[in-house]
């Protein structure tokens, strides 16, 4: 069926195109929610599932479905730092530098990311294959330094173990993550996974780990307990 796609689906080389399956995605998300333009943020994944990155035609295409101006679209679109302005490598790897990842080596792994890959702050490698940028705090603190992949976690590195993270993804070939799903997958499909398409690798029953429990384990040794609330406050 001809889902009518305009004439601003035309990119640049090497961009795939927006299709009508991609419109049709859309409005499959569109229909989760009660009010349409709930579905914006996931549609901008699904932009960047396709397209690996937020595109003037994927702006007009969110536009239309949901009513809204390009303007409103590009204004969300460009608030958000996980969707990208430019394409992203395969891999895009960002590097956690706010204060506690800082303190235990986040800038000095930025630092190396940049000298080994020749590249800067959210730019990509002539071969597409890994994007670098350096991004707030992932929650993940308890394992600082910390870099994310595709917004998979790789805890506790080191220079040394981030060299040998990058290459392997030049190479295509990856380890898995720290934690969290099998393998890792490519920036484009986890794109999708954020749009809402399960790609079934998830593992959600994971508890926290060591690191994050070391208070609660040294508490419970102590003794210590939370003073309870007076009634009128609880
Ligand atoms: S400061 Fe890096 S994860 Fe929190």
């Amino acid at each position: 069926m001809d889902l009518g796609l305009p004439a601003t689906t035309v990119v640049p080389d090497g961009v795939p195109p927006l299709t009508d399956d991609t419109r049709r995605e859309a409005r499959e998300i569109i229909a989760r929610y009660p009010r349409s333009r709930s579905a914006l943020l996931p549609m901008l994944h699904l932009v960047q599932s396709v397209q690996g990155y937020v595109t003037p035609a994927g702006i007009s295409l969110c536009a239309e479905e949901l009513e809204l101006t390009k303007a409103e679209v590009g204004a969300v679109a460009t608030f958000y730092t996980m969707y990208r302005r430019r394409p992203a490598g395969t891999y895009h790897v960002g590097v956690c530098t706010n204060t506690l990842c800082a303190v235990l080596g986040g800038d000095a792994l930025f630092a190396a990311a940049k000298e080994h890959l020749g590249i800067g702050n959210n730019e990509t490698t002539a071969d597409g294959s890994v994007s670098i940028e350096h991004i707030e705090c992932n929650a993940a603190c308890d394992y600082a330094p910390v870099l994310m992949v595709n917004w998979e976690f790789y805890d506790n590195q080191d220079p040394q173990s981030l060299r040998g993270l990058l290459d392997a993804c030049q190479a295509g070939n990856p380890p898995a993550p720290t934690r969290g799903p099998s393998r890792l997958v490519s920036f484009k499909e986890m794109s999708r996974v954020l749009a809402g398409f399960n790609d079934g690798l998830g593992q959600e029953g994971v508890a926290a780990g060591p690191a994050s429990l070391i208070g609660l384990d040294l508490a419970r040794q102590r003794g210590d307990v939370a003073p309870s609330y007076p009634a009128s406050e609880a």
